[in-house]
């Protein structure tokens, strides 16, 4: 066991359920309930617990975060739009002492202006962005480089 039985919390925000269907010329064709396999994959067989979760609801995501401070030895989050708006979910991660990845599946910083700017990059201690549902297992596997030491 690793992280002393703590818990590695992967988070998804709004519209991250229709992955899969939503524009897949962009986020393509893999499932989030693939995303999670993908990522199991990885950390179970090296120890380390997940707790993977979407939510649309901005508030259930800080409720998560809150939750992540208890048991949680990592945060990868994907925090869809609110990435862009939320000062809240920034604030929340700020209580947070242990890592933090942003993943985006698209690469942000070739789509709109409105999507450069993320208030979550103010916290992350690192971003992931255009390497596709790939993104997650990139972000499990640093995580498990940093919690093994
Ligand atoms: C996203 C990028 C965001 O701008 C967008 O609102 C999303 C998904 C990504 O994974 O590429 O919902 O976070």
């Amino acid at each position: 066991m690793i992280a002393d039985g703590k818990r590695l919390y992967i988070l998804n925000g709004p519209n991250l359920n229709l992955l899969g269907k939503r524009q897949p010329e962009i986020y393509g064709r893999e499932t989030l309930a693939d995303v999670e396999a993908a990522c199991r994959a990885i950390a179970e067989p090296a120890g380390l617990t997940i707790r993977f979760e979407q939510s649309n609801a901005e508030h259930q995501i800080i409720d998560w975060i809150h939750e992540a401070r208890e048991d949680g030895c990592g945060i990868v989050i994907n925090p869809g739009a609110f990435t862009h708006t939320s000062v809240a979910i920034l604030d929340a991660l700020n209580a947070f002492e242990a890592p933090v990845f942003e993943v985006h599946i698209s690469n942000v910083h070739k789509r709109e202006s409105f999507r450069h700017h993320s208030f979550v990059s103010l916290r992350a201690d690192g971003v992931i962005a255009g390497f596709g549902t790939q993104g997650y297992a990139l972000a499990v596997e640093r995580m498990l480089t940093l919690l093994k030491g």
